[in-house]
């Protein structure tokens, strides 16, 4: 075993947000999960976290995270534990500082899916071992390093390349902005007034922005965002725990839909990208979903190589 995944760089870190990376350790997951990925392709073992536990919580609905994370701590030769938060003492009322100081006993990491950042943090702060945000309303952190993954296999680099974001500024979006700013790639989301990136995220992704060369925008007309990009994303216009919003949200997005119209505006060898559950027909028709140009499969099976080079960085 001699992946970039055996670097001890990273021990112990949390993954919590993408902005508490450099563009340097960026660079070492994105070897990692390209090494593991060709390693697997290969047949070749690489269990550097046997008898190692991962905990992963989940509040939240989730397929590819929960099956990635589980499938992929066993090809590392750990043990994954699926903890649903409504079977556990959380769900009555236990804290999560006490649940934190609990877990650190038995586990060697924990994934979380929740709703609250802070609780996140919360946990974070508590538990003496590694946290890795499985989603929250605000980020989607492990989601964007799978994104650049994909775009640099299917484009051969990352900076200097333009991603058209067209839907809800929400946590997908937020990851992108952070993620795009330290690799430098330029982003431009195309969003409904009322439905922007949070400033703050914007901000701050606009700063580490300004050092790699990208720029950082949001407007208003998808086919404004799309002109020129060589990667086109779109993500559900209701998230999780929005459900009650979804009619309203239907009417505010119609025309924020990827189609084959809108792609016409794009480069002619765009890539398609969606994080998926896609709701077809809304965000995304399905002419477009199974068309030449999307690689949202690839992005899907992504998943499961980044988050073993998260894994195995953080908890070796
Ligand atoms: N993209 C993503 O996180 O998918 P799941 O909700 O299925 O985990
Ligand atoms: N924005 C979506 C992403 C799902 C993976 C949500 O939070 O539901």
């Amino acid at each position: 075993m001699a992946g970039a995944y055996m670097s001890k760089k990273l021990k112990g870190r949390d993954f919590l947000t993408i902005a508490d990376f450099t563009s340097e350790e960026i660079r070492l997951f994105l070897d990692a999960a390209h090494d593991l990925k060709k390693e697997l392709k290969a047949g070749i073992p690489h269990p550097v976290l046997q008898g190692k536990t991962l905990g992963m919580i989940f509040t939240k609905p989730s397929t590819r995270t929960r099956v990635s994370f589980e499938v992929g701590m066993y090809q590392l030769g750990g043990y994954p534990l699926f903890l649903n938060a409504n079977d556990i003492q959380l769900r009555r009322g236990e804290s999560l500082p006490d649940t934190a100081r609990t877990l650190e006993r038995y586990l060697d990491g924990i994934m979380i899916r929740t709703f609250a950042q802070e609780d996140v943090e919360e946990l974070a702060e508590f538990a003496s071992i590694p946290v890795i945000n499985g989603l929250t309303d605000l980020v989607h952190p492990t989601q964007a390093l799978a994104d650049i993954m994909t775009i640099e296999e299917h484009k051969g680099r990352l900076a200097g390349l333009k991603l058209a974001f067209i839907g809800d500024g929400n946590n997908v979006a937020h990851s992108l902005l952070q993620t795009c700013a330290k690799v430098g790639m330029s982003m431009t989301v195309a969003c409904p007034p009322g439905y922007e990136p949070e400033p703050r995220i914007l901000q701050e992704a606009v700063a580490d922005a300004a050092k790699t060369g990208a720029k950082l925008e949001v407007v208003e007309d998808p086919a404004a965002a799309v002109e020129g990009a060589d990667v086109v994303y779109t993500d559900l216009w209701a998230s999780m725990g929005q459900e009650e919003e979804q009619e309203e949200r239907a009417r505010v997005f119609s025309r924020y839909q990827v189609n084959t119209g809108l792609l016409e505006q794009a480069k002619s060898d765009v890539i398609v990208l969606h994080c998926l559950p896609a709701h077809l027909g809304e965000e995304i028709t399905d002419e477009v979903m199974d068309g030449p140009h999307s690689v949202v499969f690839d992005e899907a099976e992504n998943r499961l190589h980044m988050h073993k080079a998260i894994m195995a960085l953080l908890m070796q």
